[in-house]
């Protein structure tokens, strides 16, 4: 009778740690699929609204301050740009140059990023607006 209820509970021991298992599955599936998520993305889109401070000039999708994103992208795509080359002052405006001192005025801030943070800051930028 001992061991009948140390089967048992072994059984149930078995049993519901699959099941956990299963769930914990199941959640990572959720987690994969949800949309445009990636370490490297989700920093860039911390340091572009946090540290970076790029959000209150820059939204995705509507012109603000600055152009939007999208707009960024669209010709950044079309001349081949170099976002980080224009983020380290190596590269001009090829945007809207009329209001590259607007713009500028980020350049002492963003001197002390690294190019793993401006990577991910045009990663981010590349992919949010990627349909
Ligand atoms: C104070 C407002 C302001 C902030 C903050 C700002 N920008 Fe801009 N940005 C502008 C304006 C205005 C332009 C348009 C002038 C230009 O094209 O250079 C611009 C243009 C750009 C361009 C296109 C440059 C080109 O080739 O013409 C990029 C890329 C860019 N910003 C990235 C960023 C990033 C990344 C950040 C955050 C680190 C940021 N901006 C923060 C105002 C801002």
């Amino acid at each position: 009778m001992k061991y009948f209820f140390l089967i048992l509970l072994s059984i149930a021991f078995v049993f519901t740690s699959c099941n956990s298992e299963k769930k914990s599955e199941k959640e990572k599936i959720v987690i994969g699929s949800k949309k445009k998520s990636s370490p490297e993305f989700d920093l860039g889109k911390k340091l572009f609204k946090g540290k970076g401070n790029c959000y209150s000039c820059h939204r995705v999708d509507k012109k603000s301050i600055g152009p939007s994103i999208t707009e960024i992208m669209k010709i950044y795509k079309e001349q081949n740009g170099d976002i980080i080359g224009f983020l380290r002052q190596k590269k001009d405006p090829i945007v809207d140059p009329d209001n590259y001192a607007v713009m500028k005025t980020n350049f002492a801030r963003l001197e002390k990023f690294t190019d793993e943070e401006l990577k991910a800051i045009a990663f981010y930028m590349n992919e949010v607006t990627a349909k």
